[in-house]
């Protein structure tokens, strides 16, 4: 962690953490070419939140172009972006934003990584299609010379003590002592009501969806760059690893929290959700429980359906 590092409001290659208020455009025109490593964001997704305006699709991509565009403008040549969507809903019918704005990447050069998937257990229940319960990051980087620091990031085996029994490597272990590759579906809850780092802003990262990126795509004191902020995730993930952390916000609203957040974190009194936390799993005692009673609820309902 940075000690005593003090929150700048613009941007300089020597400072380590920046927090913007105003239009991410603004914020771009200022960095210098080739200087970030990661970018790393979620876009506003056109759905008539409190923050943004509803916007023709068409618009929106264009918008959208115009930051994707300044982004690579600013992304060292070794460097990644990983901008995380979902889908944009009209009359029912959804869009996959990732879909929409994969050309752009494209037309740019950029090269995509991966498309990871984030699966969460909290959200929207629908009616009408299956309830969405996972987002998409789509990666990209400069290069094919790009950091990847894929040790860092590794995560238990389902058998980590798994050891050859025959042959040459008998008593060997069979797999990576650091873990595994965490491969591309990440289960990671989101933030909704009861979690720890829940705030006022209606969709903000958990922490630890940024901190695998910043990890794994980034090396100490490089910079990290969000350019819809929001609450700060992105900076707390990054100074929380010596990265160096900048981002633009437009509302005063969400740069308060973010402030109170990022200063938090520098006193290491932000609480947070461990990277590595098992996803709760209901005890096998109350799945039992619940077959019995849906059992019982489905005999019920048959014995009146027939009345
Ligand atoms: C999906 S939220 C990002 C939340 C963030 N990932 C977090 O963890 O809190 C998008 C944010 O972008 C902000 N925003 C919208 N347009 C912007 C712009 N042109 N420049 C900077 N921020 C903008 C919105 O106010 C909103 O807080």
């Amino acid at each position: 962690m940075f000690n005593n590092a003090k929150i700048s409001n613009k941007f300089d290659q020597n400072e380590k953490i920046v927090l913007f208020e105003g239009d991410c455009l603004d914020l771009l025109k200022t960095i210098p070419d080739e200087s970030i490593k990661l970018i790393v964001t979620s876009p506003p997704y056109n759905l008539g939140k409190e923050y943004e305006k509803n916007l023709e699709v068409e618009e929106y991509v264009k918008q959208q172009e115009k930051v994707i565009t300044e982004s690579n403008r600013v992304l060292s040549v070794n460097g990644s972006i990983c901008w995380q969507v979902g889908n944009y809903v009209k009359n029912g019918e959804i869009v996959p934003l990732d879909i929409l704005l994969y050309p752009i990447f494209q037309k740019l050069g950029l090269k995509m990584r991966n498309r990871i998937i984030w699966r969460f257990g909290h959200g929207f229940h629908c009616s009408k299609r299956f309830s969405g319960r996972y987002e998409t990051i789509i990666w990209f980087t400069k290069s094919d010379n790009y950091t990847f620091n894929l040790d860092s990031v590794r995560v238990p085996q389902k058998y980590p003590q798994k050891k050859y029994y025959k042959g040459p490597k008998a008593g060997k272990y069979s797999c990576n002592p650091l873990g595994k590759n965490p491969g591309d579906v990440w289960e990671i809850p989101n933030v909704k009501s009861n979690h720890v780092e829940k705030t006022d802003h209606p969709c903000q990262f958990p922490i630890a969806l940024i901190e695998r990126l910043v990890l794994s795509l980034t090396n100490e004191d490089d910079w990290v760059l969000d350019p819809f902020l929001g609450t700060g995730t992105t900076i707390i993930a990054a100074i929380r690893h010596e990265r160096r952390g900048a981002g633009a916000e437009v509302f005063s609203k969400y740069t308060d929290i973010a402030k109170n957040r990022i200063e938090k974190t520098l006193k290491g009194t932000l609480k947070t959700r461990p990277m590595l936390k098992p996803i709760y799993d209901p005890n096998i005692k109350q799945q039992i429980l619940y077959a019995k009673e849906q059992q019982e609820h489905s005999k019920q309902s048959s014995l009146f359906g027939n009345l």
